[in-house]
């Protein structure tokens, strides 16, 4: 599988045979770290970190995953480069083109991340904006597969937000042949770009699409139930009225009780404690979801090794 020079930006540009190799990279990659094996890959290549939003996961995880690999890294925040602000982002592109070997991309505009990514002669890979999350979807579905001892046939719902993880989690569930349900209030559904790409990518991989507004029902016979924040950052502004309309949605023992018996809780984490999940499931899946939060390194590292 050859992927060196491509950009990491949405799964959606990805096929199911790629996404399957990059998990079974991503373990090997898992184990060998697991035994203190540290292959150089990334001797002498440089990795870029750019961050318009805060990060701890995605900072950390990169810079330490990028320093296993025998590479640098380097975090530029918002306040020092001012992306699309001091120079426009074409600009910054064909210079950090210019120094390192990749970018790593959290921003709000999804279309700016393909901007850089057009103008960049490296690969670019988005850290998250507000179309999709697909590093984090990565790390979701090792952390599953890990669990499961397989993906297909495995239905996970996402209860919440139809926000940039949903939006991914359909994609990359679609991808790998699991059923995905998204339970989400009216008017907050995931985007149709995503919707549409599941539905065809699920005609293919055998597994099902559905958004179901009623999360008692949405969770039904679900082996991984899959939550967010509500109000995702640059929507602070809306928290309040948020936690309102989102108060039927909350992962507690109620709702989890509908579940398939043997189910995992994930969450991408930061998590709302008593928000969008009680302290109590929380706590009752930490295993798992800090497993999961550990998994964007090994995750990462595949994509790292497979694209520079
Ligand atoms: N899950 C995730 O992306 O975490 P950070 O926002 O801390 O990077
Ligand atoms: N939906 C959240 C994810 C955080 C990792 C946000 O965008 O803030």
């Amino acid at each position: 599988m050859n992927l060196k020079g491509k950009d990491f930006i949405t799964l959606m540009d990805f096929t199911s045979d790629e996404i399957l190799y990059l998990l079974d990279f991503a373990e090997a990659i898992k184990k060998d770290a697991k035994s203190g094996h540290f292959l150089p890959i990334l001797e002498n290549k440089n990795l870029v970190l750019i961050f318009s939003k805060p990060s701890l996961r995605t900072r950390v995880s990169f810079e330490i995953g990028m320093r296993q690999l025998g590479g640098s890294s380097l975090t530029l925040k918002q306040d020092e480069i001012n992306l699309g602000v001091r120079e426009t982002i074409s600009d910054t592109a064909r210079v950090l083109s210019g120094y390192a070997d990749c970018v790593m991309i959290r921003t709000f505009a999804h279309k700016d991340v393909e901007e850089f990514a057009k103008y960049a002669t490296i690969p670019t890979i988005n850290g998250l904006t507000d179309d999709c999350h697909p590093c984090q979807i990565m790390a979701d579905l090792l952390t599953i597969k890990e669990h499961f001892s397989k993906l297909k046939g495995l239905k996970l719902c996402y209860v919440g937000d139809g926000n940039n993880v949903a939006n991914s989690l359909l994609a990359g569930c679609a991808l790998v042949g699991m059923d995905v349900t998204i339970s989400c209030p009216e008017g907050y559904e995931p985007m149709s770009n995503f919707l549409n790409f599941a539905n065809e990518t699920a005609k293919k991989t055998g597994s099902k699409v559905e958004v179901v507004h009623d999360p008692n029902i949405a969770v039904k016979d679900a082996n991984i139930i899959y939550t967010d924040v509500w109000a995702s950052m640059g929507q602070e502004g809306e928290a309040q009225a948020r936690r309102e309309i989102f108060k039927p949605y909350q992962i507690n023992s109620s709702l989890c009780q509908k579940a398939a018996s043997e189910h995992i809780v994930l969450h991408c984490l930061p998590a709302h404690r008593e928000e969008e999940i009680t302290h109590e499931i929380l706590e009752k899946n930490a295993d798992i979801i800090f497993k999961q939060a550990e998994n964007r390194m090994h995750a990462q590292k595949a994509i790292l090794a497979s694209i520079i």
